[in-house]
């Protein structure tokens, strides 16, 4: 099997997890009627997703310590399926929120276990386009859903919306079924007979893959993990614990979720009238969020991920500002070329930087012994986060206006482009365990390894 192959069946995780942040939007306008929610009961039937994801991040990294990263995976997306399930047949209100839960319990494992699993089967020299082919099915799920929503909406059909979401799920668990555990989670648990097997199954036969035999730890058995650095709390595990979930924190608080759930609000508060000009246009969000993240998986083994991280932050700030001050323009067509303008700009510099860059860099940072935990952590913070703008943002914008709002925005993007320069190390190359003696050695009070940069490993 190639690997591309492997990868792409494997980033279907992330086509749950785009489809299912993408329909809500258009299925609550009918839900509200199917089931007379009050407005507090549809930001419920939003949120409990949301907190459900957190949930399912929590428990995922244990588990596929446990059991190994791909029976998880499976699990989980058989529990979306479920979900899916159970949200399209719902008779009434409760039933509802059941498969809202468990679709969000399946996302929050799915969105931590892709590029997991990715990051651990990928070469070193390619793993950030890999493991970025999760963002790319991210994007790809969130226009797909808006596509389908588009289309089902004229007849109303709410609960295919919400049912189709199960099919990538069936896909992705079948194909779980034949792609290979990560050598890495193998040699973790002393499996090194299986974990060499995989790694050929993985490079092809006759590769060489003896360097990079070499290279994997068995940091995930009893004996290893009694060692103190593989607590969570150990020093050598604060930095990354630091970058990760600060990293998590800034993806959400910058607002890309207010546009991708509120876009349509947005252009006809910037003076777009008619509902289907905003529809469209929001459309267009999703064409070019899928477009940039295809220039970010060709550019970030190139140039690297701190380039693309800080030039997309700074991006994402200045489209900000100009947003802010397109909606202080008063009205007239200039406002609504302007918001246009700088939320197409705003999500071009999303996709091309911190949306893919923060899921890549918390499947490398993490040293072996606490990675899964690590990324548990950091997805369950990204998910709160993105619970609590999704909560505040319209409340914020009656408080402070749309102006105000994208402006607390910018300030967060540009607090998060100085968090970056100064803490995220450049990983381009590097294999996973070569990232994690880069982190010993900042330990030990050598260069911070921002400004360091370490000869390439195989
Ligand atoms: C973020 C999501 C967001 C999506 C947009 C992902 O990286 O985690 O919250 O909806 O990008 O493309």
């Amino acid at each position: 099997m190639h690997i591309a192959f492997i990868a792409a069946t494997a980033a279907l995780g992330g086509l749950l997890f785009g489809y299912d942040t993408g329909v809500i939007s258009g299925a609550l306008l009918f839900l509200r009627t199917a089931f007379h929610l009050s407005p507090l009961m549809l930001g419920v039937v939003t949120s409990v997703a949301l907190g459900g994801a957190a949930f399912g991040a929590a428990f995922a990294g244990r588990l596929a310590d446990r059991f190994g990263r791909r029976p998880i995976l499976l699990v989980t997306s058989m529990i979306f399926v479920a979900g899916a399930a159970v949200s399209a047949l719902a008779p009434e209100l409760a039933a509802l929120l059941a498969g809202r839960l468990l679709v969000g319990v399946g996302i929050g494992g799915a969105s931590m276990l892709t590029p997991l699993y990715l990051a651990e089967i990928a070469p070193a020299r390619e793993r950030g386009a890999l493991v970025s082919f999760n963002q790319l099915a991210v994007t790809l799920g969130i226009l797909g859903s808006y596509l389908i929503g588009y289309a089902l909406a004229s007849a109303g059909a709410w609960r295919w919306m919400l049912g189709l979401g199960g099919v990538p799920g069936i896909v992705l668990a079948i194909g779980m079924l034949f792609l290979p555990e990560t050598p890495r989670w193998l040699a973790g648990h002393g499996r090194t007979t299986q974990a060499r097997a995989a790694l050929l199954q993985l490079r092809g036969h006759g590769v060489d893959i003896e360097a990079e035999m070499a290279l994997l730890r068995d940091d995930l058995t009893p004996k290893a993990q009694v060692r103190p650095e593989s607590h969570l709390g150990h020093a050598a595990a604060r930095l990354p614990m630091i970058v990760g979930i600060g990293l998590a924190i800034f993806q959400q608080v910058t607002g890309i979720n207010t546009v991708i759930y509120f876009a349509p609000t947005i252009f006809q508060a910037a003076g777009l009238s008619s509902a289907s000009a905003a529809i469209l246009a929001t459309a267009g969000i999703g064409v070019i969020n899928v477009i940039m993240t295809m220039v970010a998986i060709w550019l970030v083994d190139r140039l690297g991920r701190r380039a693309l991280l800080l030039s997309g932050l700074g991006g994402m700030g200045i489209s900000l500002c100009l947003l802010a001050a397109g909606f202080l323009l008063g009205t007239g067509p200039a406002r609504g070329y302007l918001t246009a303008a700088s939320l197409a700009a705003y999500i071009g510099c999303f996709a091309i930087g911190l949306g893919p860059v923060f899921w890549l860099l918390i499947s490398e940072i993490f040293p072996m012994a606490i990675r899964a935990r690590g990324m548990s952590a950091a997805t369950i913070a990204n998910w709160l986060a993105n619970l609590v703008v999704a909560l505040t943002f319209l409340d914020l914008a009656d408080l402070m206006g749309h102006a105000g709002v994208f402006l607390l925005y910018a300030a967060l993007t540009f607090a998060g482009l100085v968090f970056a320069y100064v803490l995220v190390p450049e990983t381009k190359g590097l294999s996973l365990e070569a990232v994690q003696a880069l982190w010993a050695r900042r330990a030990k009070g050598e260069p911070h390894p921002a400004v360091r940069h370490t000869a390439a490993m195989p």
